[in-house]
């Protein structure tokens, strides 16, 4: 089967390198010719477990090629994908889609023989169906359909979601097209994974409202560590306590410094745009995105407080950048929301972090310290703050870090230690919602 995926970006890249492991000849294309160069080159454009390895067997294998040049690939291609950025919009929060609508005017005039054309984007509710005008409207001869297939990709485990997904969602209106997507994805029929077929809108909304509901249950246990914290409750015995009950479940009620990355903020504020101007506010919704503002600004309070009330002139040493492990994605990161404050009021910064330095250093001021070991951070520092629970910090060996540090102040935001034997070591032990 051969396939065009337009844009090779996070969602791009994986999906492309995945179909064709399953055995489709993928061709990516993007707009971004230094990125294309250095993939041909066999350079990754970012950081994710197991993509290196799958982009270079299939290249190899010559069953995935990357270009700049549309021609050449989107007449043969049986399914294009599209697969462009849909950033938010400044000032509204609303999806930005001219990128989706620029690919499709470029695809339109060199659809030759039927073609599915895909959005594989996490675009607005009606995008697929405005593609399909706009293809018409290039190329009145073009044989072809839409179809919606939203990815529930994890940054740092796309290759092992993509291959295991828990479903597969396909929004399409037609028989032909339904065939081609559902013998795309054969090769997860051996893994038993349900395949959801729905129209257009149902699919586009399927994935903001997954998303909306993950980032909800974020919210929601956030609320209740600040309320532990009031009370004097342990958030995980909590978080376990309504876990087990099967309709709860007892996966994303880990308390910490709030949801980030390029899909929940991004999404949760296109979704109260959306369901404001269709006439049906989600507050909801409106009251997570609001929530997970407040969370950062009390992570801020928090470090302010175990400082003894102010951060001037003191040494933080920051473990962790990225908005999650195993990713370099800054993207919405909490310690863009945390550390820039703090250090406008007079704390020196020192920061560390496996994969996320380099992308970070555009990102957050001038004045951070950059140190690629982990110790070498604390060295004098006044407080040290855990701030992505990448596997290195887990195991930290606590008597070295104390060692190397001037104080003992131990700010732990995502709760990777244990209160009681943080104390006993003789740290002044922070943590979110353990009360
Ligand atoms: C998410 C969705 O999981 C995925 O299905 C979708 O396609 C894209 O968005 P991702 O952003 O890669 O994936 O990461 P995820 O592991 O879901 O975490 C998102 C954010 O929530 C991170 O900042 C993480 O730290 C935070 N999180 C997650 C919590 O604070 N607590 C939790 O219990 C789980």
């Amino acid at each position: 089967m051969n396939i065009a995926m337009i844009g090779a970006g996070y969602v791009g890249l994986v999906s492309g390198a995945c179909f064709a492991e399953f055995g489709a000849s993928v061709t990516c294309v993007d707009v971004d010719a230094s990125k294309v160069a250095r993939l041909n080159d066999g350079r990754m454009p970012i950081y994710e477990p197991g993509l290196d390895e799958i982009v270079q067997r299939n290249v190899e294998q010559g069953r995935l090629r990357f270009t700049s040049e549309f021609d050449g690939c989107v007449g043969d291609a049986e399914l294009v994908f599209v697969a462009v950025g849909t950033p938010s919009r400044r000032g509204d929060g609303h999806a930005d889609v001219s990128f989706v609508y620029d690919a499709v005017r470029q695809i339109a005039p060199l659809l030759r023989n039927y073609s599915v054309v895909v959005d594989k984007s996490t675009v607005p509710i009606g995008t697929a169906r405005q593609v399909a005008r706009i293809i018409t409207e290039v190329n009145p001869e073009a044989d072809f359909d839409v179809a919606s297939n939203p990815e529930f990709l994890r940054e740092g485990a796309a290759i092992s979601d993509f291959m295991r997904p828990d479903r597969i969602v396909i929004g399409v209106e037609s028989q032909r097209a339904e065939e081609k997507l559902r013998a795309l994805y054969r090769p997860l029929n051996l893994v038993e994974v349900p395949i959801l077929v729905t129209r257009l809108e149902t699919a586009e909304l399927i994935k903001y409202a997954a998303n909306a509901f993950l980032a909800t249950k974020i919210s929601f246990i956030n609320e209740m560590a600040a309320l532990c914290e009031a009370v004097g409750a342990d958030v995980h015995d909590v978080a376990r306590g309504i876990g087990l009950d099967g309709r709860i479940g007892r996966k994303f009620l880990h308390p910490g410094p709030g949801f980030g990355g390029s899909c929940f903020p991004k999404d949760t504020l296109a979704l109260v745009r959306t369901a404001q101007e269709f006439g049906t506010p989600s507050r909801i919704v409106q009251s997570v995105v609001e929530v997970n503002a407040a969370q950062r600004r009390r992570m801020i309070a928090k470090i302010r407080n175990a400082l003894g009330g102010s951060e001037a002139g003191k040494v933080i040493a920051v473990l962790g950048l990225t908005y999650k492990p195993e990713t370099d994605d800054m993207r919405e990161s909490p310690s863009l929301a945390i550390l820039p404050p703090l250090v406008e009021k007079g704390a020196r910064i020192r920061a560390t972090d496996p994969h996320g330095i380099e992308e970070a250093r555009g990102h957050l001021p001038d004045s951070i310290e950059y140190v690629e070991d982990v110790y070498e951070t604390l060295d004098g520092a006044d407080a040290v703050v855990l701030l992505t629970e990448w596997n290195v910090y887990r195991g930290l060996d606590l008597e070295e870090v104390k060692g190397r540090m001037r104080g003992n102040v131990f700010i732990d935001l995502r709760n990777v230690y244990e209160p009681a034997p943080m104390a006993s070591l003789g740290f002044e032990y922070t943590c979110v919602g353990r009360g």
